[in-house]
């Protein structure tokens, strides 16, 4: 099996030699290339790259006309000879030596092998405690809004191998920012591993991922979701729901006016009915290629997502309410979050 290690670059002419002296140690019993695609930086990180292109198995792509992280890792993949790609950073954050066991994984069976920082022996250097929790609740969010990856550890991961077949012929978008995620959403594959590994320290040189990093995330995800046919869901969801309003409002007049029930207990028989209503057409519609449970399992699973949805929202409003909060807003954002729960509890788990 050969091995193209791919290594996107952007001024890093200072890590540049180190790099390839330690991929070339870790690498020696392999058949390998390096491929380094560089977006024709201002520090000359090329021209430093194809002269010591004469020492090292390594070719050098000097972009003038794209620049970007994912479309040169994607310009990479269009390059490689390999069986096996391998994606790594320049600065040394994303150690050489971690290659053959990544490697190793894939000729054990692996399509996909992540270098994670957040599996057990997995490790990130010297970050304070808010990046930390911000890289962590990006993941979250990211594993929530797109279930195919909730197993996923580290889905933003920069440093991984796969197949060759699991990108070949697969259109990535190069916008896309967190180019493993595009991978993990749209390519083919069955078998995924995590490896552990520690993110270090920058070598040299500085950071190119600041400022809107957030907010191209969210798009990301955004889009990703899309592409999944997930917002689609999200959608018919709030149609059902709000189709359940009406269920639950007209029932509730039926009995009252026209059956003359207590207008307290009419309520719990009517809200019921809305569940129903609401159970029916998500079964039917929002989540029909997703009946994996049984039925009994799938209706009880509904009405503890409903359960669950009226507690937080009563928590919410009630926090809310506490902290001095008109309470008709402190409701409204109460729905809001119930939504969601709702949502989410149903499809990861009525219909997960
Ligand atoms: N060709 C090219 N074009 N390379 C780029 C570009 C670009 O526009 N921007 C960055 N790079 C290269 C850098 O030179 C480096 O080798 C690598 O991509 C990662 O860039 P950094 O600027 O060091 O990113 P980081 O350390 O903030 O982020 C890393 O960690 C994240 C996880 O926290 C990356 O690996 C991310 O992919 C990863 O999600
Ligand atoms: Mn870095």
């Amino acid at each position: 099996m050969k091995v193209s290690v791919i290594v996107p670059t952007y001024n890093e002419r200072d890590n540049l030699e180190e790099l390839l002296e330690r991929i070339s140690r870790a690498m020696r019993d392999y058949d390998y290339e390096i491929i380094v695609v560089d977006d024709d930086s201002p520090d000359r990180t090329w021209e430093f790259a194809q002269k010591l292109s004469e020492k090292y198995p390594l070719r050098v792509i000097r972009r003038t006309d794209e620049k970007g992280l994912s479309s040169a890792v994607i310009r990479g993949f269009k390059e490689a000879s390999g069986d096996v790609f391998v994606v790594m950073d320049a600065d040394l954050q994303h150690p050489p030596e971690k290659i053959p066991e990544l490697v190793k994984a894939i000729e054990e069976g692996a399509d996909i092998a992540i270098a994670s920082r957040y599996v057990p022996g997995g490790a990130v250097k010297n970050w304070y405690w808010y990046r930390k929790l911000i890289s962590r609740g990006a993941i979250m969010l990211g594993r929530l809004a797109l279930p195919k990856i909730r197993d996923v550890k580290d889905p933003v991961s920069g440093f991984f191998a796969l197949r060759r077949e699991v990108v070949e012929g697969i259109e990535l978008n190069p916008i896309g920012f967190k180019i493993l995620m595009e991978i993990l959403i749209k390519g083919r594959y069955n078998k995924v591993v995590e490896v552990p590994f520690t993110f270090g320290l920058r070598k040299a040189g500085e950071s190119k991922l600041t400022g809107k990093t957030m907010i191209k995330y969210l798009k990301h995800v955004y889009r990703l979701m899309r592409w999944e046919g997930e917002l689609d869901r999200l959608i018919k969801f709030t149609l059902v729901g709000l189709s359940g309003v009406l269920v639950n409002e007209g029932f509730l007049w039926a009995f009252v006016n026209l059956l003359g029930w207590n207008r307290i207990l009419a309520n719990i028989p009517a809200t019921e009915l809305a569940i129903l209503n609401n159970f029916l057409w998500n079964d039917l519609w929002t989540f029909k290629d997703l009946r994996r449970n049984p039925l009994w399992k799938r209706l009880l699973t509904f009405h503890a997502a409903a359960l669950s949805g009226a507690l937080v929202q009563w928590i919410v409003y009630a926090g809310l309410v506490y902290l001095g909060i008109h309470y008709l807003i402190a409701n409204l954002i109460g729905i809001v979050v119930s939504f969601i729960v709702r949502f989410l509890v149903n499809r990861h788990v009525t219909w997960g």
